[in-house]
């Protein structure tokens, strides 16, 4: 028996693979979420959770949360025809690309980027188009990109702040994509799933830049509930129509519980907010202490991350998919080779830092070690 032929050469993702290397004894650095456990106030919120509804919501999700959606995340967008929770920001990738993205189109994917966007086109027939973001300070190009359209793209992928770069696209350069994406006639799926993990300031958004962008968001990474798989896509009515269609035949709706205590989180503006700055702050440590620690023992500087939990490190090897495997197995630390990430990056490794600072500092120090013992 053959599986259906839309996998074929699809593979278990690097990131799986590199992760089922893992022992006790591995320092994890090879982690998408993170390190982060709900205080008192928050499992107080979960446990009053449970005793709402335990029945389906509306496929696009409870009106009440979008209400609350529309008035705290996304202004202007009108809750009962804009706006599509779903389970978790990947299924909104899915959901969306089912609707819009078929055999025979074109979909632009940044390149370095997250893997689920060419996987996720190419399960929907589509081919995925890399677009290379520019290295030095990875700038994403917009005269670049729109050389890469051609009479077949469809969907333009935008990911601030970026998973595995860390870095955050400009505002003009968001807006110029928006004025592309309406003088071509093109859709743009902007994910900013990072969007509230920052340092120095919020990164901009693709919110409200035009009538063919829609945006991904949700609360995995901003409230450290990955598992419970709360996502939503804001989008102008027009295209919303065929998401929540497919959206109803993937997931029906996303888990009331999640939903019910999203409503919770965004009622309470004052813990929320606090909720927030504790998270950036944590990640904030976290970073000026991978930055340290790569600078010490693995001889490289990288202009600090503007946003999410990765630092996309230069390694002197060009097999990092082999070079990041011997360094699960002998050094016992998990990191992902960049080009799990596309082409462009080959020749790093994405060390995530959602890590305690111990684990930061004995894996890169690890790294670091094995590199020298190799003779780099
Ligand atoms: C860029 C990016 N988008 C989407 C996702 C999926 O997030 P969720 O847990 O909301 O499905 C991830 C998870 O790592 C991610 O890195």
């Amino acid at each position: 028996m053959h599986p259906a032929a839309r996998l074929d050469g699809i593979e278990t993702s690097l990131i799986r693979q590199i992760n089922a290397l893992a022992t006790p004894f591995s320092v994890n650095l090879g982690i998408g979420e993170p390190n982060v456990e709900p205080d008192g106030r928050f499992r107080e919120m979960a446990a009053e959770a449970t005793r709402g509804s335990w029945h389906y919501s509306a496929n696009a999700g409870t009106l009440s949360l979008r209400k609350k959606l529309a008035a705290v995340l996304a202004p202007g967008f009108d809750p009962k025809t804009e706006l599509c929770v779903t389970a978790g920001t990947e299924e909104g990738l899915f959901a969306l690309m089912q609707a819009w993205v078929g055999t025979g189109d074109e979909v632009l994917v940044p390149n370095p980027g997250f893997l689920a966007y060419a996987t996720v086109a190419r399960i929907c027939g589509a081919t995925p188009v890399p677009y290379d973001l520019d290295p030095d300070g990875w700038r994403l190009d917009v005269d670049a990109l729109a050389r890469r359209v051609t009479e077949r793209t469809k969907l333009i992928v935008v990911n601030t702040p970026s998973n595995p770069l860390g870095s955050v696209v400009d505002a003009e350069t968001l807006w110029r994509i928006a004025e592309l994406a309406d003088e071509r006639d093109l859709l743009v799926v902007s994910d900013e799933v990072y969007r509230e993990i920052w340092y120095e300031s919020p990164p901009p958004s693709m919110l409200g830049l035009g009538r063919n962008v829609l945006v991904l968001d949700g609360f995995s990474k901003s409230h450290a509930m990955t598992g419970l798989r709360l996502g939503w896509i804001a989008a102008r009515k027009p295209l919303m129509g065929p998401i929540v269609k497919a959206h109803q035949y993937i997931a029906t709706c996303a888990s009331v519980f999640a939903q019910d205590l999203a409503e919770r989180i965004l009622d309470d503006a004052e813990w929320n907010a606090g909720w927030l700055a504790r998270v950036r702050e944590q990640f904030r440590t976290q970073r000026d202490a991978a930055m340290h620690e790569i600078e010490r023992h693995l001889d490289v500087t990288i202009a600090p991350p503007a946003g999410a939990f990765y630092a996309f490190v230069p390694v002197p090897f060009c097999g990092t998919v082999d070079f990041a495997r011997s360094l699960a197995t002998d050094a016992a630390v998990l990191t992902i080779p960049g080009v799990a990430f596309g082409s462009a990056g080959e020749g790093f490794l994405r060390i995530s830092y959602a890590a305690s600072i111990d684990q930061i500092g004995s894996g890169i120090e690890r790294i670091g070690r094995y590199m020298k013992e190799l003779g780099r």
